[in-house]
């Protein structure tokens, strides 16, 4: 008999339905509950041949109970290691080194420094930062959000030099991305599974919460299959880079260029009360099917976590020359347009590391 697991925090429907589906077509050989912790003891196998963890990255305690079971061999979905050391920077950074379209990003240091440092620890970052030319790369209105988070927590829309200084004003010490805005003509949130299962879900962020997924594309026939076709590609890509098994990806579709625009989502949304029953079931039963193939496939005194093809080949060493989307600074200056910008800075505040 196989152990699957989920660990959950306040959601209430999926992880209820997912333990249900998995008992179903588990056939005797494969069950499911939810993950039961009572000590955690290093070096320990707490026999779970799969977990499903939907919630470590509210809960460290959770991370390091996943990180010792999938040194036990568990198969951890997504793998705590590699979530860990993600983030939305690095996924834009490697998205244009894989040739998937994302919008142009720049990294902000935080507006407030870090707990216990000082205005010496950061000797390494000039003042003033090269707002020039990373307004004209950037363009306004743009986007700024950190570069680690999401559920749109600190998300802002800037229309001007002014306009993102006050803002990031407001950041504390939030490591922040700022990003061309994609003017979109449609929009989609993409489920994938095991690098392999995808459901692409029309979704409307300018609708209420409620009804975000209470939308359909705007385009038809021919062209339609043809866009469903390239996201369902690129999603599958950018999956199997990261490494993740469980994840979404969202695509703002510009001049029928789909822009990847939020994909490190490794405990997505899969509440029937905002995803809806189709979505939903097909959650359901999806992670259930992977669920029970890879507690089938579990090999015992293994590691059975997934590891994307960027670890894999950093490791095993790189495959062929400098992919072409990489450029030097020196590069890329020569491809931004100078465009005049507003001049006018804010003054820097005392704890700044940015000094603007
Ligand atoms: N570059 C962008 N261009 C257009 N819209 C964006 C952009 N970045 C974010 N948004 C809008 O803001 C929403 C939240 O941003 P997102 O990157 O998805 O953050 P989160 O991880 O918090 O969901 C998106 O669903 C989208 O509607
Ligand atoms: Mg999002």
């Amino acid at each position: 008999m196989k152990k699957v697991g989920i660990l959950f925090g306040m959601e209430d429907t999926y992880p209820w339905a997912f333990i249900e589906r998995v008992n179903q077509i588990g056939d005797g050989k494969v069950k499911a509950e939810a993950v039961q912790i009572d000590k955690v003891q290093q070096g320990i196998d707490y026999g779970y041949h799969v977990i499903i963890d939907r919630i470590s990255q509210e809960v460290p305690f959770y991370r390091s109970y996943l990180k010792n079971a999938a040194l036990m061999g568990t198969a951890v979905i997504n793998n705590p290691f590699w979530w860990s050391a993600d983030e939305k920077f690095f996924n834009n950074c490697l998205s244009v080194q894989l040739g998937v379209p994302v919008p142009k990003t720049v990294l902000l240091p935080s507006k407030e420094r870090p707990d216990d440092t000082t205005e010496k620890s950061f000797r390494n970052l000039r003042a003033p930062l090269d707002w020039d030319y990373m307004f004209d790369y950037i363009g306004f209105p743009a986007y700024m959000k950190p570069h680690s988070g999401g559920g749109w927590k600190s998300v802002y829309k800037v229309e001007s030099p002014e306009d993102l200084f006050a803002k990031h004003g407001e950041t504390e010490q939030l490591v922040m991305m700022l990003q061309e805005e994609i003017v979109f003509d449609d929009y989609y949130r993409v489920y994938c599974l095991g690098q392999k299962y995808v459901h692409i879900m029309p979704y409307e962020p300018r609708n209420e919460f409620h009804l975000r997924y209470a939308t359909e594309s705007k385009i038809k026939g021919d062209e339609h299959k043809k866009l469903m076709k390239t996201i369902h590609d690129l999603t599958i890509k950018l999956n199997k880079a990261l490494g993740y098994d469980f994840n979404t990806v969202e695509f703002a579709v510009r001049n029928g260029i789909p822009y990847a625009i939020d994909f490190c989502n490794p405990a997505p949304d899969a509440d029937i009360n905002s995803v809806g029953q189709q979505n939903f079931d097909w959650i359901v039963e999806h992670s259930a099917k992977l669920a029970v193939e890879k507690a089938k496939a579990h090999k015992a005194k293994k590691n059975n976590c997934t590891w994307g093809t960027f670890l894999q080949e950093a490791i095993s060493g790189p495959k062929g020359t400098r992919p072409a989307g990489l450029k030097t600074a020196s590069e890329a200056k020569k491809t931004v347009l100078k465009k005049p910008v507003a001049k006018k800075k804010v003054a820097p505040t005392k704890k700044s590391p940015t000094k603007n």
